[in-house]
């Protein structure tokens, strides 16, 4: 037989992740054999509103700027005057005051994340994260060798803090935390988050050993009405922070993010040390010149979440008529309802069936959920209801018979 010459691991990484790929494939068929209107894509978590006008602006002026050196090498870190502005909204976010020195900027959270994992794992070592989660976390704690433990949440999404204190072991280096949630669209409110950070203090000094907080939160900004994100850095010091503009400013294709880190973190300088070298030879090398440039003008900004808020609004009414359970997204723009049947990925393919593309849980690691992005036009989700509707009844009479 002949031998294949690409990585073991990577083959077998595409085959359990083809479910991805099965679904873009079967949405291009879907969209090309009924038309693009006729196709009701639920799938892409793909920012559709436009940039702030405020972020354009800064764009065209930070392009025309010729100044010798605005294309050069710099430092892995970032400009330092982006870094000092990006600090500012950091202590607004955390509510601690960060120097330009404790931020790292990268490309998007993705970069953050695969820095932060590169800094802190030694082979083996654990990262601890409530599910439903973002499907990359697993690809991403590999990549450094480390081992991803997903654990319960309650049942409306919100953190359970026995569930993290029973994962905890030896080799355990952090707890990641995501919110506003994807998928769920929950945000973790700031009692539980202060008691994850009594948790992780008592076991720091029980194991001798620091737990990092990792929060990934390129959703902090897209917030419904009557929902706040709290402060993490705050509560804990050992606080690591990912974030990007991709979804506050829409902008996930130019990869700009930061990471930042808490001013009294454990061994701060051998930490921002090993991130600024991730940075480099992860061939990031530094995160984009230009980008670095408009973003620290613009990082209060973001899209009118109104425009999500509204979207939600008619969707939750639209999957209730369905007859579909779920809770209610607090923000980020995802819908993560219950299957009515078991087989989360069978009720998927019903729906494409009915010309509606979701996403099943299991690729979040939750089955028996699916997922819906809700960053379409309010036209798409109008349109969707007699699918959902069909869908379900569908699903249901299996189950009846
Ligand atoms: C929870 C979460 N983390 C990280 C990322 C990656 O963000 P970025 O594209 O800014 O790197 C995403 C993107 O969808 C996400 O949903």
């Amino acid at each position: 037989m002949e031998k294949i010459s690409i990585a073991d691991k990577m083959v077998n990484f595409m085959e359990s992740a083809s479910w991805i790929r099965k679904m873009f494939e079967e949405g291009a068929r879907l969209k090309k054999e009924y038309g693009q209107d006729k196709v009701c894509d639920f799938s892409l978590g793909n920012p559709d509103l436009s940039p702030p006008e405020a972020f354009q602006e800064t764009l065209e002026k930070a392009a025309a700027d010729r100044s010798p050196g605005v294309h050069s090498y710099m430092p892995n870190a970032g400009l330092p005057g982006v870094r000092d502005k990006i600090a500012i909204q950091v202590a607004k976010d955390h509510e601690v005051e960060p120097g330009g020195d404790e931020i790292i900027m990268t490309c998007g959270a993705a970069g953050g994340l695969n820095i932060i994992f590169k800094a802190i794992l030694n082979p083996g070592e654990e990262v601890i994260v409530p599910r439903p989660f973002f499907v990359e976390y697993h690809f991403y704690t590999d990549n450094h060798q480390g081992r991803l433990v997903p654990v319960d949440c309650n049942d409306d999404f919100s953190l359970d803090i026995s569930a993290i204190a029973e994962a905890v072991t030896d080799r355990t280096k952090a707890v990641l935390i995501n919110s506003p949630n994807n998928p769920s669209g929950a945000i973790y409110d700031e009692k539980s988050i202060e008691e994850l950070a009594r948790l992780l203090e008592r076991m720091d000094k029980e194991k001798g050993q620091t737990i990092f907080l990792i929060s990934d939160e390129p959703y902090r900004k897209l917030v419904f009405s009557g929902y706040h994100v709290p402060p993490l850095m705050k509560h804990y010091k050992n606080t690591i922070v990912t974030t990007s503009f991709s979804k506050d400013l829409s902008i996930p294709g130019e990869r700009i993010g930061y990471v930042a880190v808490h001013p009294e973190v454990h061994h701060k300088a051998l930490l921002l040390g090993a991130l600024n070298l991730a940075n480099r030879i992860l061939g990031f090398v530094n995160a984009p010149a230009l980008m670095q440039r408009v973003v620290a003008e613009v990082a209060s900004q973001k899209v009118d979440t109104s425009i999500y808020e509204r979207r939600r609004d008619l969707f939750a009414e639209i999957l209730t008529r369905a007859g579909l359970s779920f809770t209610l997204p607090q923000g980020a723009f995802y819908f993560f309802p219950k299957s009515p049947i078991e087989d989360e990925t069978k009720f998927v393919r019903t729906l494409q069936n009915e010309l509606i593309l979701a996403v099943p849980g299991s690729g979040f690691g939750l089955p028996g959920y699916f997922r819906l992005a809700f960053c379409v036009d309010d036209e798409v989700i109008k349109r969707s209801e007699d699918g959902f509707k069909k869908a379900v009844e569908k699903s249901l009479s299996w189950t009846r018979a």
